[in-house]
């Protein structure tokens, strides 16, 4: 099935709405994988491999607003500057607002804006395809729930499918080949005490997307058959973590999915890295300050900066270590 026929059927009798209003304005949490998603059994409609599971950075994200407007093409804005409709970043965007418009269908302003600095790596595309799909809904007046709009989210980018809620998400994989049953579940669990730190090590773009960079690794790497054990073994550790509050199991099994993740992507061929040698440096020392007795963990995802992993009593310990982190409290009320 095409992207095309999976909006259309998620949204099935209410494809034909106009829009209910002039504009929207809608916001999505970014979230941190701490079991990666990490390859895709469809590609065109982002299918994994395997579930995955996330943490999502309460006031961090994105806030997109949305308006129609009386022009040939659509608008895209991010951070207050007008893009190039050429753009690779506009034409996904256009792509992913090609599936919602029936005919006649008047044109998008897009204007996204984002409070997480500006880096690789740090799952802007999720948040931003997130709070995409909520202001659409909001703006057609379709109130989709939210299995329904994590689905939508997820034909904008995978990791997309988590950003619909705050806290711990689940993205279940599902069986079906239509990918009505892989979208994000919430894990109503609450645990205040935990903290991501961000680690920009550099603001250069990331060499690869994830896109390119997982197919190569489904297609190449001889490690790959062991991951989806892995990740299994990992979501079971990491349900376990959070119901019990264990961090030393979470911080233990995300830092070591996140190694097993890149492992792969090492052994695929040609091989590839995220890692750039600061990052190696930053994990060295975070293992040093391990033996040291510090809760500290990390997790990475596909580009070289570092998300540390610790819990609020450290905080001062861990900034003076890094003084250029940013602290984030995903549980802090908004
Ligand atoms: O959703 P994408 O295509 O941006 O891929 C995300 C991949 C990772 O961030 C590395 C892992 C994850 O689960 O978020």
């Amino acid at each position: 099935m095409t992207r095309h026929e999976i909006a259309k059927a998620v949204l099935n009798e209410r494809w034909h709405a106009m829009p209910a209003q002039a504009s929207s304005e809608a916001f999505a949490p970014s979230n941190i994988a701490l079991c990666k998603y990490w390859g895709k059994r469809n590609q065109e409609i982002n299918l994994p491999v395997t579930s995955s599971l996330s943490i999502s950075l309460g006031h961090k994200g994105a806030t997109t607003k949305l308006s129609l407007i009386d022009a040939q093409f659509d608008e895209i804005i991010l951070n207050d500057k007008p893009l190039d409709y050429h753009s690779p970043f506009s034409q996904r965007l256009v792509g992913f607002l090609d599936l919602f418009r029936a005919k006649h269908m008047p044109r998008f302003r897009v204007r996204t804006s984002t409070n997480l600095p500006v880096a690789a790596g740090l799952a802007s595309s999720a948040c931003g395809f997130a709070s995409l799909a909520l202001a659409l809904d909001s703006l057609f007046a379709w109130e989709l729930d939210q299995h329904q709009l994590s689905i939508l989210a997820r034909l904008g980018s995978g990791s997309a499918c988590r950003s619909i809620w705050d806290g711990f998400v689940e993205w279940h994989m599902g069986v079906r080949e239509d990918g009505m049953d892989s979208h994000g579940m919430f894990i109503p669990e609450q645990w205040p005490e935990v903290c991501v730190g961000l680690l920009i090590l550099t603001d250069q773009a990331k060499p690869m997307s994830s896109r390119e960079a997982m197919q190569r690794t489904v297609t190449t790497s001889a490690l790959y058959s062991s991951w989806s054990a892995k990740v299994s073994r990992d979501l079971f550790s990491l349900k376990q973590a959070i119901s019990v509050h264990d961090f030393l199991l979470l911080g233990k099994t995300a830092e070591s999915n996140a190694m097993a993740m890149h492992a792969t992507m090492l052994s695929a061929w040609p091989p590839i890295t995220y890692f750039i040698p600061e990052t190696l440096l930053t994990m060295q020392k975070i293992w040093a300050l391990r033996k040291e007795g510090i809760s500290l963990y990390f997790t990475q995802d596909a580009g070289p900066n570092l998300k540390l992993l610790f819990l609020e009593k450290d905080k001062p310990v861990i900034e003076s270590h890094f003084p250029t982190i940013e602290t984030i409290h995903p549980f802090a009320a908004k």
